[in-house]
Parts: structure tokens; C-alpha cells; sequence
């Protein structure tokens, strides 16, 4: 993968004599618009009270935006921490330089990993009283404390402890040497349902095991349950902290939930036109000839495939944008290429950049539209752009279409 200091930052020439920045944008890329990221973030603040902090999620390489980048912009523009899945990405982000508070939100068990959390200052999540005990071990053996943020099963039956036994996960914890207690949180399984029935259950739980804990006498430092949805729809679950990741980048969790904010989609994907040719009728079009020509037609073959993450599934139904017009994909999208039926446009030229999600003249893509097509969320498009797409900053989108 080509770094986004190498993309945006060299200066040595090749022997031929070009710059790497100058061959970013010959075959398939990912524009990242850090207005539209910056400005997320400023609508999201604007939701919360001035005493409910903003944790970015920025797993899964900041949900396939690239994780340094965007880390780096969210904190410029006011969120307060970042939230990723795996040790690996709280690393990744330490050696750039990114010394905000990192929450862990997957499960760490073994001393190695300990010792990691412990060298890098990240914060951990602990699910269980077992897993509270090990760390608790491991980091007298290295003289060190840290804050540990112990998660409650409400309803997700995903990590944590069931929320009843809330209180004595805690208590132990707060017994245990080399543990401070950084926060109590839970995460909602149906936060983007219109029907809030579940979420509401979820909530009643969470307030029960905080509710416990206080009559006991037990002081919670912070407390957190919101993840994007929940952000957008319930002020009452914001709590201390809300730990927001799709609508960071623009994306909305529901439809119903558009109307909450006014959020700019960060992510474009685009790609270059490699050749054109017509075609007589009755020519099959791509592995299987899964379209067959009924026609004479123009195709146009454009570098991007289904390992940049171009859904194959998708194949003869997807439509692109080129110089503010749409064209029909044709034939099976193959690991590096597809196809595109383009009789209906003038002019074309090999070089011409085909846009497979975003916006070209007055036309638009969406990821939530190749999420339908494809029968899945848009959280997974977003992340299934694969790292062969260089990813590449820009302040704003530029227009395409001149
Ligand atoms: C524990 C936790 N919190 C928050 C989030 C952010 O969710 P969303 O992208 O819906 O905002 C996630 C994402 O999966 C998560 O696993």
C-alpha cells in the first residue's frame, strides 16, 4: 500500500523522473474529503451537551478512511478520544505520534497483549471478572496501573458482563491493584431500528446496573452507551461520552435518521478509463459472458475490480458516473477490471475518470446504494475497500465535470 506520506509527501523523484504523487491518480483511488470529515465532527458536537465527549471510532482503518489520517483530523476538529477494535490499530496509531486517550474496544487476554496495552498506553476493555484478574496480575508484575473500561452485556450478547452482575464486576475491579476504573459502558444491538422497543430495554438495563452501583456507594468516573444512531436519535443515551463511527463519515445508520443532522459523505472512489472499443452484436462481455451484446455497443474498460472492493455481486447492476453521466456496468466485474457500456457518451478518452461512488456534475453515488444493491450495510462498503486503493486527501472534492 502506498502510505499517505508517500502519497502526499514525497519529494525523490523516480529514475524516470515523476513523482510517486503523480502516478496516485492513474489507476483507481479513494478521495478523502477532510472538510466534509470536519465538518462531521463539528455537526455531531452539536448534538451533545458541552459536558458529553466525542470518541471517534476509527477501527478497521477509520472504516476503510484511512485510520492515521482521519485520527489526526477528528482530533483537529474537537473529538476527545478514538475508539478502535484491535491492539494492532492502537499501535499503528501511537508510532504516528497520536498520543489522545485510545480505548480498546475488542477483547485482549493473553500477558503479551498486556504488556503492549500497558508499553503503548492504551486503554483496555474488560468483559469479565476473569479477564479483570489477569491483567490485574500482569500489570503488578510490570509495576504499572491502568485505566480499564469494563463493559456490560444489556442486550448485544456480544463481550461484556451481563448487567446484572454489574456490580460486582465492578467492585472487584475497584479491588483489584493496578486497575483504576476508566469507565462503565454497554453498546446497543438495534440503536438504528425505528422501532425503539429493544434499544429502550437496553437502556432500562444499563440504568439499573448504574443505579446498583451508585446505591453502594460506588462512584463511576464515565459512562457510555451511544454508538452513531443512538447519537443522532436519543439525547438521553449520551451520557458522558457517545462513541460515534458511520455518521463520522457521513453516512447515515437508518433513513429515518437523516433528518437528525446534516452529515457530508467523506469517501469517494474513483477510477480511470483504460480502453474503449465497440463491439458487434451478439459479443459476450467478461468471464462466463454473463451479458451478451444485443447490439453494436461501446465499451469502456475501467481499472477497478473486485479486489479494490467493487462487490462482484454487484455485476451488471451496477451504474457509474463519467463526465456527469451515468453508464451501466456490463459483464462480470473481475478481480482488477470491469466494464462499462458508455455507446450513449461523446467523446470519451482513455483517461477519463469513471466515479463508482460519489459525486459527478449533478449526479450522485452512495455507498448506502451499493449497500441495498448488494444486500448488506454500509459500514461493510466502507470497509471493503481494500488498501491497493491509495487513499488521497483533499480538502474538499473536487468537481470532476469542468
Ligand atoms: C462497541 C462499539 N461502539 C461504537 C461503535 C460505532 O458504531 P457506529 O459505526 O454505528 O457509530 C461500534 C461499531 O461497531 C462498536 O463496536
Amino acid at each position: 500500500m502506498l502510505s499517505q506520506e508517500s502519497v502526499l509527501g514525497v519529494v525523490t523523484k523516480n529514475r524516470y523522473n515523476y513523482y510517486l504523487s503523480d502516478i496516485i491518480r492513474q489507476r483507481a483511488w479513494v478521495e478523502i474529503n477532510l472538510g466534509a470529515l470536519t465538518h462531521n465532527v463539528q455537526e455531531i458536537k452539536g448534538l451533545l451537551s458541552p459536558k458529553t465527549a466525542l470518541m471517534a471510532v476509527v477501527k478497521a482503518d477509520a472504516y476503510g478512511h484511512g485510520a492515521i489520517t482521519v485520527a489526526q483530523t477528528v482530533l483537529n476538529a474537537g473529538a476527545n478520544g478514538l475508539a478502535v477494535a484491535t491492539l494492532g490499530e492502537g499501535i499503528e496509531l501511537r508510532e504516528a505520534g497520536i498520543t489522545a486517550p485510545i480505548l480498546i474496544l475488542g477483547a485482549i487476554n493473553t500477558p503479551e497483549e498486556i504488556a503492549a496495552i500497558a508499553h503503548w498506553k492504551l486503554e483496555p476493555t474488560l468483559c469479565n471478572p476473569q479477564q479483570a484478574l489477569i491483567f490485574s496480575q500482569t500489570l503488578s508484575q510490570f509495576g504499572e496501573t491502568l485505566p480499564v473500561h469494563l463493559k456490560l452485556d444489556t442486550g448485544m450478547s456480544r463481550l461484556g458482563t451481563p448487567w446484572h452482575q454489574g456490580t460486582e464486576f465492578v467492585k472487584l475491579v475497584q479491588q483489584l491493584p493496578s486497575l483504576t476504573l476508566g469507565s462503565v459502558y454497554s453498546h446497543l444491538a438495534t440503536a438504528d431500528d425505528p422501532d425503539s422497543t429493544q434499544m429502550r430495554l437496553q437502556h432500562r438495563r444499563f440504568k439499573q446496573a448504574i443505579t446498583e452501583l451508585k446505591s453502594q456507594g460506588i462512584k463511576l468516573p464515565c459512562l457510555h452507551l451511544a454508538n452513531s444512531a443512538a447519537t443522532l436519535i436519543a439525547p438521553n443515551l449520551h451520557y458522558d461520552l457517545v462513541r460515534v463511527g458511520l455518521a463520522l463519515y457521513g453516512l447515515y445508520p437508518a433513513p429515518h435518521l437523516r433528518s437528525q443532522a446534516m452529515l457530508k459523505p467523506v469517501l469517494q472512489v474513483k477510477a480511470k478509463i483504460t480502453q474503449i472499443k465497440n463491439i458487434p452484436s451478439g459479443t459476450g462481455v467478461s468471464y462466463g459472458h454473463q451479458f451478451v451484446s444485443d447490439r453494436p455497443i461501446k465499451i469502456a474498460v475501467v481499472s477497478i475490480g473486485y479486489a479494490d472492493g467493487v462487490p462482484r455481486n454487484l455485476s451488471n447492476r451496477l451504474q457509474v458516473l463519467i463526465r456527469g453521466q451515468r453508464a451501466c456496468q456490463i459483464g462480470a466485474i473481475t478481480m482488477d477490471q470491469l466494464m462499462l457500456d458508455v455507446t450513449h457518451l461523446r467523446n470519451l478518452q482513455v483517461g477519463d475518470i469513471v466515479t463508482l461512488i460519489g459525486k459527478d456534475g449533478q449526479q450522485e453515488i452512495t455507498a448506502d446504494h451499493w449497500a441495498s444493491l448488494s444486500g448488506t450495510i454500509s459500514w461493510e462498503i466502507l470497509c471493503g475497500f481494500k488498501h491497493r486503493l491509495p487513499r488521497v486527501s483533499v480538502e474538499n472534492f473536487e468537481k470532476t465535470t469542468d
